[in-house]
């Protein structure tokens, strides 16, 4: 992990220092150029966040893609109706991939002030994690929290993080993600399905899906 790690602040060092140069209409030429009162991002700085991009962008969507064909092949009444009226189910659906399968399991946070939740006194200073799984099966929160529905409405999930400083900053992207692979797959082959039980990821923290057997 640490030399992938360390071959894309590579990369990026490159890239950072060609675009500087060279700037075209992409994300690393605003990014080596931005200032912020007057200040550039360090090099460091830089490769971190590409990095955090790089890996925040990736397993996230890959895993809730992978979910939702195992999903949608367990499920295949909601999978009749995706294929009979995609447009009008895209946007649902798209949001209840990413509850079903919160691809990120948790975060964690440091209580910068006293907090009293659900009955429980939490101090500042301590360490807590938020299990974005658990909160996305509320039974208080979601009617029939354990129903898979494409077209559920309203679906308040926290699959992208909590509303706050730190919620996705590439929900969108993975929604358009989500949805332009759907779309894309079911005019292709409308007929695709798992055909066994996904690989599962060994992680805490991502709810991946290492390799899952399909057809069509
Ligand atoms: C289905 C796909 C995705 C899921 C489930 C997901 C989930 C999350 C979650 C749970 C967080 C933490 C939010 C919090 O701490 O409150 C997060 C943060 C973040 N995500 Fe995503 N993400 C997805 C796709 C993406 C994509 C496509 C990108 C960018 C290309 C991205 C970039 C980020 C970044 C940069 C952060 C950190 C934001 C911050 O701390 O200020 N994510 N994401």
């Amino acid at each position: 992990m640490l030399e992938a790690g360390a071959t894309l602040t590579g990369i990026m060092e490159e890239l950072g220092k060609y675009r500087r140069d060279n700037p075209i209409d992409d994300i690393t030429s605003a990014l080596v150029n931005a200032e912020i009162e007057s200040e550039k991002l360090t090099q460091q700085e830089l490769a971190s966040f590409f990095v955090l991009l790089v890996a925040a962008g990736n397993e996230t969507t890959r895993s809730a893609l992978a979910h939702s064909l195992h999903t949608l092949t367990q499920h295949p009444d909601q999978k009749a109706r995706l294929v009979e009226d995609f447009e009008g189910l895209a946007k649902t659906a798209t949001d209840e991939i990413v509850r079903w399968a919160s691809p990120v399991i948790w975060m964690r946070r440091t209580l910068s002030r006293d907090y009293t939740l659900s009955g429980v006194d939490l101090k500042a200073g301590e360490k807590v994690l938020l299990f974005y799984n658990s909160a996305n099966r509320d039974e208080d929160v979601f009617e029939d929290p354990d129903v898979f529905d494409v077209g559920r409405t309203p679906n308040e999930h926290f699959g992208f993080g909590a509303p706050g400083p730190h919620f996705c900053l590439g929900s969108h992207l993975a929604r358009e993600e989500i949805t332009v692979m759907w779309r894309k797959l079911l005019a292709a082959a409308p007929s695709i399905h798992s055909t066994g039980e996904p690989a599962q990821l060994v992680s805490s923290f991502v709810n991946g899906t290492k390799r899952l057997p399909y057809s069509f």
